[in-house]
């Protein structure tokens, strides 16, 4: 801390602050309604017959959550503190940036009121309606701002990998959100869309795939290419490999978004398209992944004893496993069995909980002491059992989804000698009763983890204090 008496400039952290500590609160949120709609599956009269708590205005209640409030405070908070420890500066308009943190707070607030009302776009993952779509975009804005501008004010010449991944995240949802959500308002909260029939379909899941591929992806990529080497104490594994990695991922994504619409009113030629891209995925996807696991080469052993570490390389063999069945489920014979099964919710889940959960919460081990100006988390031990919690929650969730998924596939396409069905939908609602149960314990494992997670958090919070940190001088040899 010497520094600070000799330095003027202090990185801005406070934002940073007020985003990973959102990050946490919107998690626990986010998770226990996930955990809830996950029994209401299994107990449908969970819904007490009020229209607020249905299953239908609950679910994107969940997702805009656990994506946007959760995973969105923890990518404002890491790549404002990346952004300036990168490019040795402070964050550029620190009040442009305070101003992204309170309107990020109001859209999430105003999404959890306007959802359980019954207002929605009707667009997976797009639902707010047109006000809230405003606002989005004006926090985006002063978003991209800050971040770019800082980037642009930077001391060193080089552009650090994380910082492309995530300026590549902040312009592809600004560029998803203006395009998808672009719609004719038929009075306040209610809005059509600008695109009809299967224009309308095909530009939303260009948009969902690519939240997919940018908010869900490239962005925490970012965190994983800044954390993995930080926490491991050794540099990226190879830097060549993360420009190939950057360009070709951003490159692809763009074209795989048909493979959500096989088997539709879309030309034929553009599921092929679509199916052919994700295919291709899978080389940059584990391209990233590869890097960041082998940035462990020669310290191996501490993921023994670092349960820190357990989580940044763990996210990256979910990421791995995801992106190896992404491409497998986009395949149009595959589809036709995993399409609208459990399968899906399998596959969404081992990214959502195994790669982007446990990166964000390896990620918020890192930073929270460092934040509040201590060396570590209150409780080590604490970590280690969220670790666990949270890895058996995942395996319990994604394998129970998996077997009901395949069991689902295959019971609706069954024929008799016939040709009548061999099953009633209601039968194949009905097996897939005991895997309900089984994802809700796998989901309150998970819950519990986040709570502890918290609890860890307040306790480091409680007994440290908001620390000011000098920008170094810059190294000569950078400039
Ligand atoms: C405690 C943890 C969680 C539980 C118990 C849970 C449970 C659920 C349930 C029951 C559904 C609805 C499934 C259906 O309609 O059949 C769902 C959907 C979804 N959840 Fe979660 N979830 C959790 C955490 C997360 C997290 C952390 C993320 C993202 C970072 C996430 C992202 C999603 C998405 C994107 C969907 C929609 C999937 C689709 O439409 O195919 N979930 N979740
Ligand atoms: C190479 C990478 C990937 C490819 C090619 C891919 C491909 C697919 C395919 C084919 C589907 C099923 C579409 C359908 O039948 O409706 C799907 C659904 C989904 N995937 Fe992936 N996936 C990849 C990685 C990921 C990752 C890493 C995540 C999460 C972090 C993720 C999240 C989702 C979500 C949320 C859905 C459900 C969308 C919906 O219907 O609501 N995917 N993906």
């Amino acid at each position: 801390m010497d520094s600070l008496k000799t330095s003027a400039a202090h990185y801005s952290d406070t934002v940073v602050r007020q985003f990973s500590i959102m990050a946490v609160v919107w998690g626990v949120v986010g998770m226990l309604v996930g955990v809830f709609i996950a029994a209401q599956l299994a107990w449908p009269e969970l819904n007490f017959g009020i229209s607020w708590l249905s299953f239908g205005r609950l679910r994107p209640l969940h997702t805009n959550a656990v994506i946007f409030a959760f995973g969105g405070c923890a990518l404002f908070a890491t790549s404002y503190y990346v952004v300036q420890r990168t490019c040795q500066t402070t964050l550029f308009l620190p009040k442009l940036a305070a101003f992204t943190f309170w309107g990020w707070q109001l859209v999430i607030v105003a999404a959890a009121v306007s959802l359980p009302l019954g207002f929605t776009s009707g667009k997976e993952y797009a639902e707010l309606e047109w006000p809230i779509d405003i606002l989005i975009t004006l926090v985006w804005v002063s978003y991209a701002i800050v971040f770019f501008g800082t980037i642009g004010t930077r001391k060193v010449k080089h552009i650090y990998v994380a910082n492309w991944f995530f300026g590549a995240f902040i312009i592809a949802v600004a560029l998803l959100h203006v395009v998808n959500s672009a719609a004719i308002p038929a009075g306040f909260m209610k809005s059509y869309s600008a695109y009809a029939g299967v224009q309308d379909a095909m530009v939303q899941w260009w948009y969902g795939h690519n939240a997919v591929g940018f908010f869900l992806t490239a962005g925490f990529l970012g965190m994983m290419y800044y954390f993995v080497p930080k926490q491991a104490g050794r540099p990226v594994y190879s830097y060549r490999l993360s420009i190939v990695h950057f360009w070709a991922l951003i490159f692809t994504y763009m074209w795989a978004g048909p493979h959500h619409l096989h088997y539709t009113a879309l030309p034929d030629w553009t599921q092929s398209v679509g199916m052919v891209f994700s295919l291709i995925l899978l080389a940059p996807s584990w391209g990233g992944m590869i890097n960041g696991v082998m940035t462990l080469s020669g310290a191996w052993h501490k993921l023994r004893e670092d349960p820190i570490l357990r989580f940044l390389i763990v996210s990256l063999s979910f990421y791995g496993m995801s992106t190896f069945e992404g491409p497998m489920m986009a395949i149009k014979t595959v589809n036709a069995l995993s399409h609208y099964t459990d399968w899906t919710i399998g596959h969404v889940h081992s990214g959502a909980l195994g790669w982007v959960g446990l990166i964000t919460m390896g990620s918020l081990y890192y930073l929270i002491p460092r934040l509040f100006g201590k060396t570590e988390m209150h409780s080590k031990s604490a970590i280690e059992l969220h670790f666990w919690m949270a890895t058996i929650g995942i395996v319990l969730y994604i394998a129970a989804m998996w077997i009901s998924g395949v069991m689902q596939g295959l019971m609706w396409r069954a024929v008799n000698a016939d040709g009548t069905l061999t099953y009633t939908f209601v039968e194949s609602v009905k097996a897939s009763y005991p895997f309900y149960v089984i994802r809700m314990i796998g989901g309150l494992l998970y819950l519990i983890g986040m709570l502890i997670m918290a609890w860890n958090v307040m306790k480091t919070v409680a007994s440290g204090r908001s620390v000011k940190v000098a920008v170094p001088a810059v190294n000569p040899a950078h400039a």
